[in-house]
């Protein structure tokens, strides 16, 4: 068994541990990211691609923020489509701010980069991770290149996503889930083709959902509402093309091309309240899986980690630890107000199976009131652009 001690322990190498990482970094606070999979793995995996103006703030504090700023873009609205009527909410004059579009792929590559730049470890493919004696001095074991590792702590970070290790480690968690599974999925598809629009566009048709996103001048990113049953390899790109050009009202302005990645997501909300326990402190997807329909997830597991070192920096630098003991209270707070907006934005947009009349016309009147009233534009903005930290 090889041993070594560092002050934090961070299980799993996503945004949430990636930028935890950066935060206790530039504080002289010593961390090691223990990740399952590869680097390049983690790489390839194509996810959201929305930050709100505080998770762009966040970068910028730690100091990844170079080619974000040159090759992100900057959204100051988008816009809502209805059976083919679409109508714009202005981010920017309604809440005076814009998101960045820049894609999570791209925010993974350049945390890692900087990992590696100031010497943050990442053991990647760190295999049959443990938490141990998290009510006392923590420590974590991990399998690697063969051989078994141990590393004592004085806290592990549990930023390990919905499937990981360190919510099933947390006593009592079952108890404190709360979950709704909606009855459809998203199906995803990237390609090398120039947008159809300048901004997003989130469209209700009759034949389910569908999101006109993008990653740059030449990148498209497209989801449609499926069965989340479906397999993907019933949708060939030609279904999927044609299936978008009916739900957005092509006029000419989708151009198609071959997929570099298609999937298809299940949509859920779902909060684990007990995010903390001992020296065991859950973040990110870890303790909460919002549905994808208001762009929060990534925003929120950068939400998390910044209330998380907040609390860490308070007890190292000014052995206070007020910060530790409300992290859950702190970050539920602002979770819940997500969840909301990520339910009511699917409630909105997306068609249920089985839809009553009275359920179409209430997504119509709330579209309608909308459409009619600023406060009510102003509302979506304020969240979409992200509430404050
Ligand atoms: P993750 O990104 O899941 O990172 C967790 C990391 O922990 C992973 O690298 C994983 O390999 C590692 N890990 C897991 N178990 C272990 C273990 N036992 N030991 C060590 N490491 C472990 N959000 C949007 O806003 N828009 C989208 O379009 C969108 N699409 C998505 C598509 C998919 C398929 C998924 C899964 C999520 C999507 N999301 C989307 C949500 C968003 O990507 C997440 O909210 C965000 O990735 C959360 O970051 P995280 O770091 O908490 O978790
Ligand atoms: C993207 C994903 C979302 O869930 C969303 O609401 C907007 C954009 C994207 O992947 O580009």
């Amino acid at each position: 068994m090889q041993t070594q001690r560092t002050q934090v322990v961070i299980v799993g190498g996503g945004v949430a541990g990636l930028m935890l990482s950066q935060l206790l970094h530039v504080e002289g606070i010593d961390c090691i990211i223990l990740e399952r999979q590869t680097r390049a793995y983690t790489e390839a995996r194509i996810r959201a691609g929305v930050l709100e103006y505080g998770t762009v703030d966040l970068l910028r504090r730690v100091g990844v923020n170079g080619r974000m700023d040159r090759q992100g873009l900057r959204h100051e609205g988008f816009l809502l489509m209805d059976d083919g009527e679409a109508f714009r909410i202005d981010l920017h004059s309604l809440a005076g701010q814009d998101v960045m579009v820049y894609g999570q792929t791209e925010i993974t590559i350049d945390l890692m980069d900087a990992c590696v730049e100031r010497g943050v470890p990442i053991v990647f493919e760190a295999a049959d991770v443990e938490l141990h004696d998290i009510d006392g001095a923590p420590w974590v074991s991990y399998r690697h290149d063969g051989s078994d590792h141990r590393i004592d702590c004085d806290f592990i970070a549990g930023c390990d996503g919905f499937h990981g290790v360190s919510r099933r480690t947390m006593p009592d968690a079952a108890a404190h889930c709360i979950e709704k599974v909606y009855p459809f999925g998203w199906l995803g598809i990237l390609a090398d083709v120039p947008p159809m629009d300048h901004e997003l566009i989130y469209s209700n048709h009759e034949r389910g959902f569908a999101l006109a996103s993008q990653r740059s001048a030449t990148r498209s990113r497209y989801y449609i509402q499926c069965e989340s049953s479906e397999k993907i390899e019933d949708w060939s790109d030609d279904r999927i093309w044609d299936e978008l050009a009916t739900r957005l009202g092509d006029d000419g302005r989708i151009t198609r091309g071959p997929s570099l990645e298609k999937s298809i997501a299940p949509l859920r909300s779902f909060v684990c309240e007990k995010m903390q326990h001992g020296r065991l402190f859950l973040a990110g997807d870890a303790a909460h899986i919002v549905p994808p329909t208001g762009a929060k997830g990534l925003n929120l597991a950068a939400s998390d980690v910044a209330y998380l070192a907040d609390g860490l920096i308070g007890y190292y630098k000014r052995g206070d630890e007020a910060g530790l003991e409300g992290y859950t209270a702190r970050a539920l707070s602002r979770i819940w107000k997500a969840e909301r907006f990520s339910w009511s934005m699917t409630q909105l947009t997306h068609r249920f199976p089985g839809m009553s009349v009275f359920d179409r016309k209430m997504q119509k009147a709330d579209l309608n009131y909308i459409r009619s009233s600023p406060a009510a534009q102003t509302a979506i903005a304020e969240n979409y652009i992200g509430l404050p930290l």
